[in-house]
């Protein structure tokens, strides 16, 4: 049986980035079945819903799904907003299919460590942001206006066994690296922040191999930038991997180059998630060739290896990334002096030529 791919384009540069994951998956030489569906602000404009039934039952008799972007300013103003693309797509599909834990790898690419904000060896940054995903102060209720419109509420709750799923994901990821984990929280004034210290700490006496420690969240902000070699997996609730997650990914200089992965539980072995470009729809420079696809190609990489156990193929994507990297091939959102500008297309294709070359 070929393994199903849901194929959610979605809107802006979604479908063009989207196009060149496609192709590389496709030069890798497994055998796959894609079937496309619409999200966010398409699927909008086609039927009235950001998230159709359809589309959502095709993500559930998938093995994983492969998603663009969603979202632009031609929807921002619909109403209700929750039929805005963000909040009517994006937010449902991670509930609905249990997508609670997020991981977010971010990693300068050593050709691309000279675009790091911060200067010389400084920037260089290997670390991964563990966001959950799926609680929080995304979800929980009440949230509403109140007093006619002058009030307004929004409530952040967490259980144990949301913390404890989440950090049992981490404490798996921090094995495969350095085996360090900086939980992140605001446990000096919330009380969720408090109840995430104390599930962490107790996981960790069962995890001995791995060293926890814990950093408030505006420490963690600055530390971000003062020193970010620090860091090896930091382990967040859901808003503060949020802002976080932006405030790494732009120590590598490149926003348009990096993954996500949207994880459930494992079911026999096999662990169902949504793979995505961390970066938006871009709705500016949609259709014009000019979308850096590597985030795209990179978040197949890592469905390759996070639901289909292939981790040699996504090992030969990624060194065909940087291999196109080194050979100076560069998207407009980072070409510089003395590097080449190519396409969307073209650079997708080179990709893909050294995937199927190193079959
Ligand atoms: C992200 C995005 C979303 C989030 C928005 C678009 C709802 O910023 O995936 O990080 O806040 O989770
Ligand atoms: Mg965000």
């Amino acid at each position: 049986m070929p393994r199903k791919i849901a194929v959610l384009a979605g809107d802006g540069i979604g479908p063009e980035v989207i196009h060149e994951a496609v192709k590389v998956l496709q030069a890798t030489g497994l055998s796959f079945e894609f079937e496309e569906a619409l999200v966010g602000g398409a699927a909008y404009d086609d039927g009235g819903h950001p998230l159709p039934a359809s589309t959502l039952d095709l993500c559930r008799r998938s093995d994983a799904v492969l998603l663009g972007a969603v979202g632009g300013p031609k929807w921002d103003q619909v109403q209700p907003p929750e039929l805005r693309p963000e909040v009517g797509a994006l937010l449902p599909l991670r509930s609905e299919l249990n997508l609670y834990a997020n991981v977010r790898p971010v990693k300068t690419l050593t050709p691309m460590l000279k675009e790091s904000p911060l200067k010389g060896s400084r920037g260089k940054v290997d670390l991964v942001v563990m966001r959950e995903l799926t609680g929080g102060i995304y979800f929980a209720k009440p949230r509403e206006r109140r007093n006619d419109g002058n009030t307004a509420v929004d409530t952040c709750i967490y259980h144990r066994h949301e913390v404890e799923r989440i950090a049992r994901r981490a404490f798996q990821i921090a094995r495969l690296r350095r085996h360090e984990i900086v939980s992140v929280d605001k446990a000096n004034v919330l009380e969720t922040s408090r109840l995430w210290r104390e599930v962490v700490t107790e996981l960790s006496v069962q995890h001995p191999d791995v060293k926890v420690t814990h950093m408030l969240v505006d420490n963690c902000a600055m530390q971000l930038i003062r020193e970010p070699g620090q860091f090896d997996v930091i382990l967040t609730e859901n808003m503060f991997g949020d802002i976080l997650s932006d405030e790494a990914s732009v120590l590598t200089g490149s926003l348009g180059m990096l993954p996500s992965a949207s994880l459930s539980d494992e079911k026999d072995g096999k662990v169902f998630g949504l793979y995505e470009p961390v970066h938006g729809s871009a709705p500016d420079i949609a259709g014009q060739g000019r979308a850096n696809p590597i985030a795209a190609i990179l978040s197949a990489a890592m469905m390759l290896r996070y639901s289909f156990d292939e981790t040699d193929v996504a090992a030969r994507i990624e060194s065909a990334v940087e291999h196109a990297l080194e050979a100076g091939l560069r998207t407009a959102d980072v070409f510089t002096k003395g590097t080449k500008l190519v396409s969307t297309t073209e650079l997708g294709d080179a990709i893909a030529f050294k995937v199927k070359a190193a079959a």
